[in-house]
């Protein structure tokens, strides 16, 4: 909860959520729960492991990205059978509808599940459950997106791109887009080029981490070499991006899906204070504000919306431009867009105007 008087208008305040990995939002108590059910035995040596109470403690200690990911890759291995992958995808569901989220692009990472012999039809059946519950429970519209990851050789990104393909899961509508996550600073777009020329053949959408942990170069490299339409975070290109990258991603409305928390979390930026909240805003870029990893990263979308309102004061309209952009940039049909716009305007006026009587 934020500490001004705008919080409850927050918590109001319709929502569209595009950056938000599902096997990041298991939570400490989820993870041991399932362990135990499915006999996984979690790692003895390190102290963190102990209890989800120690577990969460570890979690406000990042040193960077790839230590995130050492503790991320553990925690989903707990992940097996199709009831597992439900319950995670509903649970987000559930707490992202409690905050008013009205549509949500997610992430997940087949790869990192193959591995253990989970096949990509069980994640995806499991998580299309999940959503058309949500769709009936919170009339909350859903788009699942892949993404592949970067530390492993771009044949195993092939592969896994190809059995999507091929199970009809992007002709269907199943699938929404591909993205690419994981480390970033080793590994720079052009090893990607081959992937994502296949999906803009087939014209599937595309997207991408960029600009974490890796340097406004990449960003740029990732628009030029991979023609991307969205970049995921893109907060160095703000923080540390010259005028003319800032008024590229300006002028090609490339939604930039940020995640203050994570940045603070995984020392992206120093602290909540240097987000570049008001350049974003000054610039006119397209941009979102997610959670990234909620689970690991100390809250939802609504946390992160507090977390910037206690830092930067904005005001109801400041707000209502931030959830609209959002909705332009999001994957869903025009008529859903239209009514999410509505949604916003009705609750940001009402607002406007009780604030106005005191
Ligand atoms: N996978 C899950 N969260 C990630 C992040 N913040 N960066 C890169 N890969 C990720
Ligand atoms: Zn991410």
């Amino acid at each position: 909860m934020c500490n001004t008087s705008l919080h409850a208008f927050l918590e109001a305040l319709p929502k569209a959520e595009h950056h938000m990995h599902l096997e990041g939002s298991l939570e400490p108590e989820l993870l041991f729960e399932l362990a135990a059910k499915n006999d996984i035995t979690l790692p003895s040596s390190d102290p963190a492991f102990a209890s989800p109470e120690c577990l969460r403690k570890r979690y406000e200690n990042f040193q960077n990205l790839d230590d995130f990911l050492s503790y991320y890759y553990i925690g989903m291995s707990v992940l097996i059978d199709k009831a597992d992958f439900e319950a995670l995808a509903y649970a987000y569901f559930a707490k992202a509808a409690s905050q008013n989220v009205r549509h949500a692009e997610v992430f997940f990472d087949p790869q990192a599940h193959a591995s253990r012999g989970v096949e990509l039809s069980t994640i995806v059946e499991s998580f299309s459950r999940a959503q058309e519950r949500a769709a009936v429970d919170f009339g909350m519209t859903t788009k699942l997106i892949m993404c592949l990851l970067r530390h492993l050789p771009l044949y195993e990104a092939m592969e896994m791109f190809s059995q999507a393909r091929d199970g009809g899961y992007y002709a269907n509508g199943t699938l929404a887009g591909v993205g690419m996550d994981s480390s970033e600073a080793p590994f720079p777009p052009p090893l990607w080029k081959d992937l994502y020329d296949v999906a803009k053949e087939l014209d599937i959408r595309r997207t991408i981490h960029a600009g974490e942990e890796g340097p406004p170069l990449y960003v740029s490299q990732a628009l030029d070499i991979l023609d991307v339409e969205r970049i995921d975070h893109g907060v160095r290109a703000l923080t540390e991006g010259d005028d003319a990258l800032v008024a590229r991603l300006a002028s090609s409305k490339t939604l930039l899906t940020l995640c203050p928390l994570s940045n603070v979390r995984l020392n992206c930026i120093d602290s909540i204070d240097s987000f570049p909240l008001r350049r974003l805003i000054n610039s006119g870029i397209r941009f979102s504000i997610n959670s990234d990893d909620p689970a690991y990263f100390g809250g939802y979308i609504l946390e992160n919306y507090c977390a910037l309102q206690d830092a930067f004061n904005l005001s109801i309209r400041d707000w209502e431009a931030i959830a609209k952009g959002a909705v332009l940039g999001s994957w869903c049909t025009e008529e859903r867009k239209e009514q999410l716009l509505i949604e916003i305007k009705d609750v940001a006026d009402k607002w406007s105007r009780e604030s106005e009587k005191e």
